[in-house]
């Protein structure tokens, strides 16, 4: 069967040139862009873009002479027999369809069919990483991200190439904002503004800006050979920040989008960012197992917090402008953002997730309840039942008065906070 279709879509390829910018493009992205970025090219040769990849490396040899695939190092060290010497290096050799199709790019005359030869590749794969939404879902998604509107009428859930925003009164689809990354990671909520972290992992990632009254298209802020993982705005909406799959935090203007400022302070994926309250500085915890709070003025590191045995998954600054962190396996700490001494942890059970708000902290733990926890204190006012299966995900209102909870089997919960009473749930998927 599967071959049967490897056949078909062969054949049927058969019938057009090869597409550089859909078909070549992510491929060489997928596979071999790590090793041959502009920053640290391996054989001093770059994969960056077009342009670049038709130049040789080390070797002197030419990567690619059209029409001519056995003249062409890209090619032949795909075929290559040594395993020292093929690419990817270090890796398997690349399945017979993927070099046949290189091939006979190189054979129809290497031809591009993207805007400009010096357009990176990840923007030219942007294009073939995104799909329109399913009409239905044949079964719900599991729920990685909410957000309430600012005057918490409404919530934003994450979905399939797509967010989707419903009535919190009443459970129902207000519209559905496509033309998104196939997996989103995180969301966050300003004005009529919607910025949505996400990808398709290895592949692309980005932090895409909706206007949530669908007038304006969406503009993608970033374009990274790996998915975007948190994303918030600054209380103002004057700064949005994202902490990115290649290790980088990405500062954009909260208006435009425009590229602010690039930030290498983790080895590892950032997986949460948070502004203070003042939004004079930013939290950002790291699969590295630190965390870290630069002064946006300056963009110095300020401090570092190291407390964690595991990688972290989430951070957010609490009422008194402490730090809060929690890491993979459960423990969550609470720390001096300005000495990184840690002050406290959050007893009582293994947490997964949790939201600071305008009222104090939301959790979510391996026990499936949800906790409100008032304030600064550091035991729950309020413990209830989460709704669905394992909860994934939890958001808070700007007022502090409601909260809601995504799970792994598509229930998204509305509570009112502080006594955790049910207001509404629903399964979010278009049906
Ligand atoms: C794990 C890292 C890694 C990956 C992945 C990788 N390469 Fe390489 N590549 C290298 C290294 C290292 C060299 C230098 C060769 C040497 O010194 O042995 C190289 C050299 C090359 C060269 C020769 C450049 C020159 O002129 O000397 C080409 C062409 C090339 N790679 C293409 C690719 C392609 C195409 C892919 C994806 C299918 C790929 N590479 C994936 C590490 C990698």
């Amino acid at each position: 069967m599967i071959l049967r279709a490897l056949l078909l879509s062969t054949c049927l390829a058969s019938a057009a040139p090869v597409s550089f910018q859909r078909e070549v493009a992510p491929l060489l992205q997928r596979r071999c862009a790590t090793c041959h970025s502009a920053e640290n090219p391996k054989g001093r040769y770059q994969l960056e873009t077009f342009a670049r990849l038709m130049k040789a490396g080390q070797s002197e040899l030419p990567p690619v002479t059209p029409g001519k695939p056995v003249q062409s190092e890209l090619a032949a060290l795909l075929r290559e027999s040594s395993a020292q010497d093929r690419m990817p290096q270090k890796a398997e050799a690349l399945p017979e369809v993927e070099i046949a199709l290189i091939e006979r790019w190189i054979a129809e005359g290497a031809r591009f069919d993207g805007a400009s030869k010096d357009q990176p590749l990840v923007e030219l794969v942007r294009d073939s990483m995104l799909r329109p939404a399913p009409a239905k879902y044949a079964r719900p998604l599991p729920i990685t991200a909410l957000a309430f509107s600012p005057d918490g009428t409404r919530l934003a859930v994450s979905g399939y190439y797509e967010v989707t925003i419903w009535n919190v009164s009443d459970g129902s689809l207000v519209t559905r904002l496509g033309g998104l990354p196939e997996r989103i990671t995180s969301l966050a909520w300003h004005g009529s503004r919607l910025a949505a972290a996400g990808g398709s992992p290895v592949q692309w990632g980005t932090v895409a800006l909706a206007d949530v009254a669908g007038l304006a298209p969406v503009k993608f802020l970033c374009d990274l050979p790996e998915t975007t993982l948190g994303v918030a705005f600054s209380a103002d909406g004057a700064r949005i920040a994202a902490g990115c799959g290649d290790r980088t935090v990405r500062l954009f203007d909260g208006a435009t989008g425009a590229s602010r400022r690039v930030l290498k302070l983790h080895a590892d994926w950032v997986q949460g960012v948070a502004f203070s309250a003042d939004g004079s500085h930013l939290l950002t915890a790291s699969r590295d197992r630190t965390a870290r709070v630069v002064d946006l003025k300056s963009d110095e590191v300020t401090t570092s917090y190291t407390g964690h045995e595991t990688p972290l998954v989430a951070a957010a600054f609490a009422l008194d402008g402490q730090a809060w962190t929690l890491a993979r396996g459960g423990a969550m700490h609470r720390w001096d953002a300005g000495r990184a001494t840690r002050n406290g942890e959050l007893k009582g059970a293994d947490w997964a997730a949790f939201r600071a708000g305008a009222t104090g902290l939301v959790t979510t733990a391996s026990d499936h309840k949800l906790r409100f926890f008032a304030g600064n204190e550091r035991t729950p006012k309020t413990t209830w039942e989460a709704a669905g299966d394992v909860v994934q995900t939890l958001a808070i209102s700007a007022d502090g008065k409601r909260c809601a909870s995504g799970a792994a089997d598509g229930t998204v919960a509305v509570f009112a906070l502080p006594d955790g009473k049910p207001v509404r749930s629903w399964v979010a998927a278009p049906r």
